[in-house]
């Protein structure tokens, strides 16, 4: 018995100590406030990946340590980017929902030389700002131009357009217009509204009265999205002949259900819709619904968690107990795999994603509205950055 104990001992001692230590996954993006959905999201979307794969990975489980920034609030979310790298000594900082609280823990990111996994954030310029930044999600430029190009191919030959005023909705806007008025098409306005509190009526009023074929519209998904909605609706565009074109953030799944009959017909154009149909999809949203029973159903901040998850996933059943940020980075930025979105890689000279941008309407299935792809663009990069 002592000496089954003794070389019990001895084994023990002999594995490296990290063996059993697991993998920290520091996840900052907002889980209170106007944007919640945004964290809880990206969240669900992490957990259905362990739902279908597992948590543990070259013997070492995967810990999330969620940070709620009630953001978009930057200086918070840079504050507790250093202390997950310096107090928690976390592997993986990722999520980052808000390109100006990606922005703000970058060189948090780059200091500690810890890899940086963007969950959504989608301004080109966000992985150009830490060699340890790779992006899970889209750019702005990356969905606006098909949606100009279609655009312009489908009849629409002046459009007026509204974006939030901050960095996406600005890569938005110039994207937009370039590749539509570069397809014979012209942009006749542009208003950029405030990213708090906008009150969208006077803008959408000023719209109307400038009688465009349509309105191509950024604002962050979520809250924005619906208020848009309804300013549209009370302002009476539709029955005045304006067609209404935008990303795919407008229609965004968490709450597209909630936005009722003015949403129908709306044309987007965006990298991932709950009703994509594919079996990776349908995996997912199953899974989806087994971890996130409060919410709706997966949108396209939760594939950019479970893409995000599975990068990290790969990353630490290669490295093992041998995690070190330039290595995984290294892997990161050759990452290529079929999502429940579809086909995606990292371009390794950009770390930034290359996917298939689909053009979608909300349709209506039995009581559910959906986004229903009926046309694709393949193999797109961020335009943004030629
Ligand atoms: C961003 O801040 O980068 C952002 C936020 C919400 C979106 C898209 C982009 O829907």
């Amino acid at each position: 018995m002592k000496t089954w104990l003794f070389s019990a001992a001895i084994l023990l001692a002999m594995v490296p100590a990290a063996a059993q230590q697991p993998v920290k996954v520091g996840v900052v993006a907002p889980f209170s406030g106007v944007a919640a959905d945004f964290g809880k999201q990206m969240q669900a979307g992490m957990e259905a990946f362990f739902k279908l794969h597992g948590d543990t990975f070259a013997g070492r489980r995967i810990e999330l340590l969620i940070r709620d920034t009630g953001g978009p609030n930057p200086e918070v979310a840079k504050r507790l980017a250093q202390e997950l790298v310096t107090r928690d000594k976390v592997d993986f900082l990722a999520g980052f929902g808000f390109t100006p609280e990606a922005l703000a823990a970058a060189p948090v990111a780059t200091e500690a030389k810890k890899p940086m996994v963007v969950m959504n954030a989608a301004t080109s310029i966000v992985t150009a700002r830490s060699p340890y930044i790779v992006r899970f999600s889209m750019t702005l430029p990356q969905v606006s131009a098909p949606m100009a190009t279609w655009a312009a191919k489908n009849g629409i030959k002046n459009v007026y357009t509204l974006v939030t005023d901050y960095a996406p909705g600005i890569d938005a806007e110039k994207q937009f217009k370039a590749t539509f008025e570069a397809a014979g098409g012209k942009v006749v306005g542009s208003v950029r509204t405030p990213l708090r509190n906008p009150e969208f009526a006077p803008y959408v009023q000023r719209i109307k009265d400038a009688k465009p074929d349509a309105v191509f519209i950024f604002v962050p998904a979520g809250e924005q999205s619906v208020a848009f909605m309804k300013a549209f609706e009370e302002r009476g565009l539709k029955e005045a002949g304006i067609r209404l074109i935008a990303t795919g953030d407008l229609t965004d799944d968490d709450v597209l259900q909630s936005m009722g009959e003015p949403v129908l017909g709306v044309i987007s154009s965006h990298h991932y819709s709950a009703a994509h149909d594919s079996p990776e999809n349908r995996a997912f949203v199953k899974a989806f619904h087994a971890v996130a029973k409060d919410l709706p159903r997966p949108n396209f901040m939760a594939v950019g968690g479970y893409d995000g998850m599975a990068a990290i996933a790969d990353v630490v059943k290669k490295l093992g107990n041998d995690i070190d940020g330039d290595k995984a980075i290294e892997i990161l930025r050759h990452e290529k795999m079929t999502s429940p979105r579809g086909p995606i890689e990292i371009d390794p000279a950009t770390r930034d994603i290359v996917q298939t941008v689909y053009i979608r309407k909300v349709e209506k299935r039995g009581d559910q509205y959906l986004n229903i792809e009926f046309d694709k663009f393949p193999d797109v990069k961020d335009p943004g950055k030629k």
